[in-house]
């Protein structure tokens, strides 16, 4: 069966790789259809990614469905279509034991530091499918990424009538605004690239965004946005660390500040006067957790998360390595790209 090999950063090639093995107990075989392509592909592909090792079939973003189960197998059954939570834990660690598999200290991340999805069948752990019949195979590739954004807003957890400042309006910012709205908080989107800011008002229906232009007015604005009082939530979505060190500044007294954007920088900000004084709470969100996925294919089933907006182009899988270098260029505007597999 054929594969999409990413052999070092820069080259993809189309391979020929051996059908997986009958599952065993407890693992599933599955046909894969839909495979999101997001950030840490092309990371891989660019070569910037420290996790990313090669040769390596990407695809983590998953949309599948049940060909057979191993014996044991009782939650999902062949036809089932079904979203994959991608992290592959150990379930022995201390962190898999106290239930944060997220951040099992043995992590393998389907697509990343094993081989992924951009083949035609898959055996993984039945355990990481999640059903949902009533989803369309785009829908169920795109419940990964939403489950960045629920995650790191669990993280945060404001609540009505607090303020809720998104930092990044990349498809990660975009995962945790839709579930900032959820929350009840008044949310506001912060970017310094005004058509981004201009996408999140359009297609995500939300009022108050901030340009960042690094002079300080964002400061201000947000104030004006607040009454005052700053935001309770931050959650900086960039992965730079200038706009990390320079968050703290737009939280309120009291305030929760995630950073769910990754950076291999130094972090650097004065702990007092404002990580002090406001008495800040600083969180890192990692990956997330089954009932995320579970919950958003519920949000979304309810029409709560409307998808239509998300997913910007297409590619078959023999067109994949062709448009690739294409998708990841700004003026492409990108928002979600899925290759269809059959
Ligand atoms: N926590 C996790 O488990 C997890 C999972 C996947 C991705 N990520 C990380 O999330 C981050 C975002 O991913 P993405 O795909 O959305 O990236 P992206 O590059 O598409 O989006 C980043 C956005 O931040 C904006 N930005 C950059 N610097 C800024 C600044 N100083 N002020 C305001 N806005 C600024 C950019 O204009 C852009 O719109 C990355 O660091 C990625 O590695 C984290
Ligand atoms: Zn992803
Ligand atoms: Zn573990």
């Amino acid at each position: 069966m054929k594969a999409i090999l990413l052999e070092k950063p820069g080259l993809f090639t189309v391979t020929d790789v051996a059908e997986p093995n009958v599952p065993a107990a407890g693992e599933a075989l599955l046909q894969i259809h839909r495979v999101g392509i997001c950030g840490t592909d092309i990371s891989g592909y660019l070569g910037k990614m420290p996790f990313f090792s090669y040769p390596r079939i990407p695809g983590h973003e998953l949309g599948v469905e049940v060909l057979a189960v191993g014996p044991g197998v009782i939650h999902v059954k062949p036809g089932d279509r079904c979203s994959v939570e991608p992290y592959m834990n150990c379930g022995q660690c201390h962190p898999c034991l106290l239930g944060h598999g997220n951040c099992c200290e043995n992590l393998k991340v389907l697509g990343v530091m094993m081989d992924g999805g951009m083949t035609e069948r898959l055996v993984i752990p039945a355990r990481k499918l999640h059903p949902a019949n009533k989803l369309t195979l785009e829908q169920c590739a795109l419940v990964e990424t939403l489950a960045i954004g629920c995650h790191a807003i669990n993280r945060g957890n404001p609540k009505s009538g607090e303020s809720v400042l998104v930092v990044g309006a990349g498809p990660i910012g975009l995962s945790v605004i839709e579930f900032a709205k959820l929350s009840g908080a008044k949310t506001i989107v912060m970017d310094l690239n005004e058509q981004r800011l201009e996408f999140v008002r359009r297609a995500m229906g939300v009022a108050d965004t901030i340009l960042a232009r690094g002079d300080g007015t964002e400061v201000e604005s947000l104030r004006q946005l607040t009454d005052g009082a700053f935001a309770q939530v931050v959650v900086d979505a960039t992965g730079s660390h200038k706009s990390m060190s320079q968050a703290l500044a737009y939280c309120s007294f009291t305030g929760r500040l995630v950073y769910v954007g990754i950076t291999p920088s130094e972090i650097a900000f004065q702990h007092a006067p404002v990580m002090h004084r406001r008495e800040l709470t600083l969180l890192a969100s990692r990956n997330a957790l089954p009932p995320d996925f579970t919950r958003i294919i519920g949000l979304i089933e309810a029409g709560k998360i409307d998808t239509r907006p998300w997913i910007t182009h297409h590619a078959a899988f023999d067109e994949m390595i062709g448009v690739f270098p294409k998708w990841i260029q700004p003026e492409a505007g990108v928002i979600k790209a899925v290759m269809h597999v059959t």
